[in-house]
């Protein structure tokens, strides 16, 4: 796309389609989300789409990919009030639908917590669709660099560059918090359809690496280019790299 505002509304419109399918079929809509810049234009107009053309979030349940650990969830760097300020507070989604990892566990909780997590995107029968972001060191929610293709969800150690991207948001490098909690690449995978979303040059080297390099647990975001049904959409910049 020219620009990630066109791209943003066409993605907008695919996830509004398939809403809208799925409540005319009565069926539940399962939704795997990002937080970050990335998605932020997709969420305005998913609102927009609301408030204006009547799309109902109702029967839509959603899980949100990672959180920072520790984290409460009002703190301004919390992805669950990113969530509920981007997005969930505009539409008619009700709470008990919307899941997000929390910062608040107690450490020894957290693997029954990660387990519970997946469980419940089982239940509902798995993710309908993913929209993903990407990190510059390639990651994909925060399955770092050495993440494996199988890997759950659980606490993962942040890697240098996504503290270093994250420092402005808390102030500094040494505020990041050092640990995330990730749902896991498998869960990722086993989406129907994903959808990742880079804008701008500075993510052009980890796209270029993504799709057209090897396979790799380097750059966990290479992993799709295993799946069946997954569409990058890049500005021009983000795909200034590509041959
Ligand atoms: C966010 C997430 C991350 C971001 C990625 C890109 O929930 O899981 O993987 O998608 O770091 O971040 P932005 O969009 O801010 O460039």
């Amino acid at each position: 796309f020219d620009d990630s505002e066109k791209a943003s509304k066409a993605v907008a419109h695919e996830i509004g389609a398939l809403i809208r399918q799925h409540n005319q079929d009565k069926k539940p809509t399962v939704l795997g989300l990002a937080t970050g810049s990335s998605p932020k234009k997709v969420y305005q107009e998913l609102i927009r789409l609301h408030k204006e053309e009547g799309l109902s979030f109702k029967n839509v349940h959603t899980f949100n990919l990672d959180e920072y650990y520790p984290m409460e969830p009002d703190s301004v760097q919390s992805y669950t009030r990113f969530m509920k300020e981007q997005l969930f507070d505009h539409v008619d989604i009700p709470v008990t639908n919307y899941h997000i990892p929390n910062g608040t566990l107690a450490y020894d909780k957290i693997p029954e917590f990660c387990r519970d997590y997946e469980e419940k995107i089982e239940k509902l029968g798995g993710f309908d669709f993913y929209l993903l972001g990407i990190g510059r060191n390639g990651h994909i929610g925060f399955n770092e660099p050495g993440s494996i293709i199988t890997s759950k969800t659980r606490l993962m150690t942040l890697d240098i560059l996504t503290k270093i991207d994250a420092a402005i948001d808390f102030g500094g490098l040494e505020k990041v918090p050092k640990k995330a909690i990730t749902l896991g690449i498998d869960k990722i995978m086993n989406a129907k359809r994903i959808v990742l979303l880079a804008w701008g040059e500075h993510k052009a080297e980890s796209v270029a690496r993504a799709v057209e390099g090897p396979v790799t647990s380097e750059i966990p975001a290479s992993y799709l280019q295993q799946h069946p049904n997954t569409t990058f959409i890049l500005d021009e910049t983000a795909a200034s790299l590509l041959t």
